[in-house]
């Protein structure tokens, strides 16, 4: 299974990615997470997205797509979710070539639609464990002990990102560039199934959970 998903920022996409590689033993690929691992290792890589990731920009194809598609090419046999990636047609065309290489294709593309006001309450609520990268809100989805990591006990922290300015920058940047992808997708194939992620994140996880099993099930038949 080689999946996409896809939303604005604070959508839900890397709080569904993790219960979905739970469930269906994926890798998980988060273009965002990559990022934020090698700013914290202080790599050169990690430099050069500094500025763009710090003012809502898109940190440029040429990097992310190096970065991403060697991860993939190792990740092919098992399966992934994408989460973040690809943000731009050009990413979504360059990952085609890729995969075509090896004359595989993406089997779902899953869209999380949400209105821009209940992102700002999740953006401006949320709280991540820089350890392990587990994600919290403070009213939504909290911690068992008010802002500990459940898994590891580290201290939670808001990103950087996560400012008000910089969210709405983020907002901007997905309306003019990443809304495109999904164009994209519906052109290429038609299959991307849209999900409603204002609902709660049972109920998001339950319909993301529908479309995959309804696709390994056809899948199976043939
Ligand atoms: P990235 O880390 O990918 O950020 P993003 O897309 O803006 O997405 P987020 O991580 O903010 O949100 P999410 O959808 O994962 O939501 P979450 O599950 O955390 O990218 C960061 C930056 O890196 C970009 O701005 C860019 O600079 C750069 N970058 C990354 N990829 C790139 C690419 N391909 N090309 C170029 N640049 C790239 O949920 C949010 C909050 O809501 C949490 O607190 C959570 O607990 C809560 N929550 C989640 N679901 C629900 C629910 N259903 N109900 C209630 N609360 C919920």
């Amino acid at each position: 299974m080689r999946a996409i998903l896809l939303g604005a920022p604070g959508a839900g996409k890397g709080t569904q990615c993790k219960r979905v590689v739970e469930k269906y033993g994926l890798l998980h690929l988060s273009s965002g997470d990559i990022l934020r691992h090698q700013r914290a290792a202080g790599t050169e890589l990690g430099e050069r997205a500094k500025g763009y990731m710090d003012s809502g920009a898109l940190v440029p194809d040429e990097i992310i797509v190096e970065m991403i598609i060697g991860t993939i090419k190792k990740a092919s046999i098992t399966g992934f979710i994408l989460d973040g990636f690809p943000r731009t047609v050009s990413q979504a065309i360059e990952l085609s070539k890729s995969l075509s290489c090896n004359s595989q294709k993406i089997d779902a593309v899953l869209n999380l639609e949400i209105s821009d006001e209940v992102v700002a309450q999740r953006i401006t609520g949320r709280r991540s464990c820089p350890k392990c990268g587990a994600v919290y809100h403070i009213e939504n989805l909290k911690p068992k002990v008010d802002g500990i990591c459940d898994k590891d006990g580290t201290e939670l922290i808001q990103r950087p990102d996560d400012m008000a300015e910089v969210v709405a920058n983020r907002l901007r940047t997905y309306h003019q560039q990443t809304k495109q992808v999904v164009d994209y997708y519906n052109k290429e194939d038609g299959t991307v199934y849209v999900i409603d992620a204002n609902k709660d994140a049972d109920e998001v996880s339950a319909l993301i959970c529908e479309k995959l099993d309804a696709l390994i099930e056809t899948r199976d038949e043939i």
